[in-house]
């Protein structure tokens, strides 16, 4: 993780305020003579201290403006309880998986800027050591399939031997067995479908697919990963697009490093979620609720003296 302080004032345009010293996770920053300075050797390299400063004075030499292409937005940061939490609901329950997509495809900026929406998200130790992967087009996206397809023909081809399914459960090793009840049969549907052409029951007909992934350098991989998709689901709604999840072709990719050497990913990436993407073609009335949860508090004495 880059600790490395890259953080500039400009002394002529600060103005004392100690903002930005008040908001540092590291101490990177003090007031030396009413002044903000550099005094610490480290730093999150967050942009808490750029963000908190009214006179524009701080810069993180590392960080880079969010820019967009496809549409329009500002730079402003939005107060606390000022966005509209019926809408942001609203827009997060409208989000459901899409599994018929138009065959349109989605143009590389859009996507471009949906992975830029995926690095607003936070990372463990601000590492932002994501990978985003594109297929742009649908011959890329059948590319994909054909080689997570003939992973789960192997596996199939696996399952489907009684005996060895029974040694491995004796050996302690139910995976296998598991498989072979919960999956089996339907990959051979999927198998059957994607080899017939007749229908795409992998990624739905999608146009195009992000994979994120991380490097081995992530704090925290699966945490970034999935929380920078959740933004890219989220957004690529907004934006009118439909999105899936596609595990399979994670749990292939996971598990088959050949499908990683294909789509020319290093050895030192791994990926997280595998996110379908296309201009859907269904629509939906109502927002469907989930199953009832029932928070648990804790039952921890609330009075703790070290
Ligand atoms: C980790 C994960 C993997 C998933 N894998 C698949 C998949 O391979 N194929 C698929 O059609 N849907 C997949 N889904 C979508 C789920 O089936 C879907 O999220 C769930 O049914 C709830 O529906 P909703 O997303 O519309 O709210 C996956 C979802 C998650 C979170």
């Amino acid at each position: 993780m880059e600790l490395t302080v890259n953080t500039i004032i400009d002394s002529e345009k600060c103005n004392g305020c100690g903002l930005c010293v008040k908001v540092c996770p590291r101490e990177t920053l003090s007031l030396v003579n009413g002044k903000a300075c550099v005094t610490g050797k480290t730093s999150n390299n967050c942009g808490h201290c750029v963000a908190a400063c009214p006179m524009d004075a701080v810069r993180v030499t590392t960080l880079e403006p969010l820019q967009f292409s496809s549409f329009n937005t500002e730079n402003a940061w939005i107060k606390h309880g000022m966005p509209d939490i019926g809408q942001l609901v609203q827009l997060m329950a409208s989000r459901r998986s899409c599994r018929n997509f138009k065959m349109k495809p989605v143009d590389r900026s859009i996507l471009e800027d949906l992975v830029t929406i995926g690095t607003t998200a936070p990372t463990g130790s601000n590492s932002q050591e994501w990978t985003f992967t594109i297929l742009p087009d649908r011959s890329q996206t059948e590319n994909l399939g054909d080689h997570v397809l003939s992973y789960f023909q192997k596996l199939n081809r696996m399952a489907r031997i009684t005996m060895l399914r029974k040694v491995l459960r004796f050996l302690g090793k139910d995976e296998l067995e598991r498989y072979y009840n919960n999956y089996y049969e339907r990959n051979e549907e999927r198998i059957r479908n994607w080899k017939s052409k007749e229908k795409d029951m992998l990624f739905h007909g999608a146009q195009a697919v992000i994979l994120v992934g991380t490097t081995e350098a992530a704090a925290c991989p699966k945490e970034d990963a999935l929380l920078a998709t959740q933004n890219i689901l989220l957004a690529a709604h907004a934006m009118g697009l439909g999105t899936c999840l596609i595990g399979f072709a994670v749990m292939a990719l996971t598990r088959d490093q050949s499908i990683y050497k294909a789509l020319g990913l290093g050895c030192k990436e791994s990926i997280h979620s595998a996110i379908a993407i296309g201009w859907p073609n269904e629509k939906y009335n109502k927002i469907i609720s989930r199953k009832k949860i029932k928070p648990l508090y804790s039952s921890m004495d609330p009075v703790h003296f070290l």
